[in-house]
């Protein structure tokens, strides 16, 4: 089977794992949420009452379905920014009949690979071509010259766990990578009640909470550390001065952790920042996509919790 791959990531795991907890607000980074078990909590999480995000971004592609295929076009190049698996993609590829090849990008290449040999054997005159990298760090796009344009699809609100500065700086490479012509399909959750946005993240099942724990277990597992997920818990808050949610692991004792020989010490009540998820209004939306796109569609669900994006890169 084909697949571009580019370099592995264990050993930035652990340069990454050591500069978050060395900081005054120790933190984590939420893409290593992503192994094995991480991802099947997060599928399970989106199957939750409580999670309406995954509910919200079907419904309204459901009910759009027609314009989001004829805003991707014919003869497309479409690469997604993630794992491909999910029933919205399996909803666009119903759709979209003459279309190029279909690129999941995505930094685990054991997932994409399955991903894509059930994509072939449900869609057996499509071309997928899995690309293994890390997407916030430049990727190749193959069979890029054979398609009419390309648009990249970044579903899922997933440009929620970029901060400001940082969703600033990806949007503005992924501007530099397309052609006039070309497009972005982008998923963002909206500001909303804030019990409903809570909820989202505190369901009574502990599901996130176990997603959030999941990371320190990884880290014993793959790093050798010794931490006690007994003694972390998990707290998730809307921050409406920033307005995201932040998601953290506090911690329940005084207590120590050795991680490849280096010990970092935890006191009572001090916590791990391990995501960040923002929810745009219209206008801040806006003010991220200025300068590098121009919002050329918006579709939300019925609710008007979730929006999704067509944009087009302005060029100079
Ligand atoms: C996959 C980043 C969109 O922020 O809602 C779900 C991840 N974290 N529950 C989100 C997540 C906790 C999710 N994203």
């Amino acid at each position: 089977m084909s697949t571009t791959q580019l370099e592995t990531v264990s050993s930035t795991f652990f340069q990454d794992v050591k500069d978050g907890l060395s900081k005054p607000q120790k933190e984590l980074p939420s893409k290593y949420f992503y192994d094995e078990r991480g991802s099947e909590l997060f599928e399970k999480i989106c199957t939750l009452d409580e999670y309406y995000l995954t509910r919200a971004e079907l419904d309204l592609m459901e009910t759009h379905i027609e314009e989001i295929c004829s805003s991707i076009g014919e003869n497309t190049l479409l690469a997604e920014l993630g794992s491909g698996s999910s029933k919205k993609t399996r909803l666009l590829l119903e759709h979209l009949d003459e279309i190029e090849a279909y690129i999941p990008v995505d930094i685990s290449a054991d997932f994409l690979n399955s991903t894509a040999e059930s994509l072939r054997e449900e869609f057996p005159d499509l071309t997928v071509h899995p690309v293994a990298a890390d997407y916030t760090r430049p990727f190749p796009l193959p069979f890029r010259d054979r398609a009419e344009r390309t648009v990249l699809y970044f579903p899922g609100s997933t440009i929620g766990n970029f901060t400001q500065d940082r969703a600033k700086r990806f949007l503005g490479r992924m501007a530099g990578l397309l052609e006039p012509g070309d497009g972005f399909l982008i998923g963002a959750d909206r500001v909303k009640d804030i019990n409903l946005l809570e909820a989202a993240y505190n369901d009574k099942d502990g599901v996130t909470a176990q997603f959030n724990l999941n990371l320190l277990r990884r880290i014993n597992l793959e790093l050798g550390a010794d931490f006690d997920l007994n003694q972390f818990k998990h707290h998730a808050f809307f921050n409406e001065e920033k307005s995201r949610i932040e998601m953290h692991l506090e911690s329940l004792a005084d207590q120590s952790v050795s991680i490849a020989g280096s010990t970092y010490h935890f006191s009572t009540g001090e916590t791990i920042h391990t995501e960040n998820s923002h929810k745009y209004s219209r206008e801040h939306f806006e003010n991220l996509v200025a300068g590098l796109f121009t919002i050329e569609k918006e579709w939300r669900d019925r609710y008007e919790l979730f929006s999704l994006f067509y944009l087009r890169p302005l060029k100079d």
